[in-house]
């Protein structure tokens, strides 16, 4: 009796012999892939990821005001069947999500942009490649075949690089383009400055012991072939001019090189002139700019401040989510990043009046954690959170989730 009782209850989890989906299996959210990341990526590396602007208020407050709004959940309302779908530029999407465009994404995992850009096409995600991605235009359209991917451009001084790189994202089928506008200057991001950290990361003193204490991320990195903007690289005149980044920059000097600070609406009205389909305008900060954006025409925009990277004390994000939809909602879509960790957070934002949201910083720490796997893991994560968290709240589709549903303040 007392045997089969015991028998009854004790029961072994199988033992997972592959480290990586051991770690996995015990992520229930992002700030556990946060942590893993933490403890498998050197420290620079991470901080590099995970750091901010100045005193970091602004990514703090990204995150802040998602906890300091709750739900107003409605029930009794027959919740057998949740569908997160909706369309974003257009086109169906699984749940209103987009990721993000991130830099130097391979220094969290060599695969890079490619185990990103695969993870968010199987998910029926659009994937964001960045211009200072580590993985080129062409290698990311290779490796996600059917997937919806979209370009982001910064202004480099030399437009001819800058329409380079737009006509090769139209051959490629990018299918948006997405400039971002809050980057007239790198911000301040003062963990990067206190390690000296450049990119790719150098192999100096500090690094070593880093290095030595990190031997899966090391192993990893020297066995990769060199860490290059890889969509500066392609052509050697474009890498000897505008730098490759084969030797080690720090992101300041590169940024503040190579972009141009004047930069303006003129820009948009010339991308407009080389690239005939949607824009996305990424780093909007206020109604104002909001309603320029409108005015013009623009497809969308992505209420964004660099996750806090940028200036610090900037508007926390999802804090102008509504006034902004009032003021241009139906006009143009309205995306938001900034502090999404959770599905809850999507649901807010959308309740408020956002299309879609964009996440980066969430897939990086996936990455880091357990790199392709990592991110599969975040994106089923983020899917059924948002459908759990519909459930709760009394909605069926993205169609019911409107501003009652959230309250400001506790
Ligand atoms: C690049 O865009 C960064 O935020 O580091």
């Amino acid at each position: 009796m007392m045997i089969r009782t015991l028998r009854s209850v004790l029961q072994f989890r199988r033992f997972e012999i592959d480290p990586v989906k051991r770690s996995l299996a015990k992520a229930a959210n992002v700030g556990d892939l946060r942590r893993l990341a933490q403890r498998r990526l050197p420290g620079g590396v991470f901080d590099y990821v995970d750091g901010a602007a100045e005193d970091e208020r602004t990514a703090r407050a990204n995150q802040d005001a998602f906890a300091r709004r709750h739900f107003q959940p409605r029930v009794l309302r027959d919740v057998g069947k949740v569908d997160a779908g909706t369309t974003v530029l257009g086109k169906p999407v699984p749940l209103p999500l987009v990721l993000a465009p991130t830099g130097f994404t391979r220094i969290a995992d060599p695969q890079g942009e490619l185990a990103v850009a695969r993870a968010a096409a199987r998910a029926g995600i659009p994937y964001t490649l960045s211009t200072l991605a580590t993985r080129s235009i062409e290698e990311v359209a290779a490796a996600s075949g059917d997937g919806r991917r979209w370009f982001q451009v910064y202004v480099w001084r030399d437009r001819g690089l800058v329409r380079e790189m737009i006509e090769r994202a139209k051959a490629a089928g990018y299918d948006a383009l997405m400039p971002t506008v809050d980057t007239a200057v790198l911000g301040r991001r003062e963990r990067d400055v206190r390690r000296g950290f450049s990119l790719p990361p150098k192999i100096g003193l500090e690094t070593i012991i880093d290095g030595a204490l990190h031997p899966g991320w090391t192993w990893r990195f020297v066995r990769s072939e060199p860490i290059r903007f890889a969509n500066v690289a392609t052509s050697r005149s474009a890498a000897e001019a505008h730098g490759d980044g084969s030797t080690a920059v720090t992101l300041a000097d590169y940024v503040n090189t190579q972009f141009d600070p004047s930069m303006s609406w003129a820009d948009i009205e010339w991308m407009r002139s080389v690239w005939d389909g949607p824009i996305v305008l990424k780093g909007i900060q206020t109604v104002a700019d909001a309603r320029i954006a409108a005015d013009e025409g623009i497809d969308a925009i992505a209420l964004s401040n660099h996750g806090g990277r940028q200036l610090d004390d900037a508007p926390a994000i999802l804090d102008l989510v509504a006034p902004v939809a009032d003021a241009v909602g139906g006009r143009l879509e309205i995306y938001c990043d900034g502090g999404v960790r959770r599905g809850s957070d999507i649901v807010k934002a959308v309740s408020l009046g956002a299309t879609a949201c964009l996440a980066g910083r969430a897939y990086l720490y996936a990455l880091g954690a357990g790199g392709e796997r990592g991110v599969d893991h975040l994106l089923s994560l983020l899917a059924a959170d948002v459908r759990r968290t519909m459930a709760l709240i009394g909605a069926t589709t993205v169609a019911d989730l409107t501003p009652d549903l959230v309250a400001d303040a506790r």
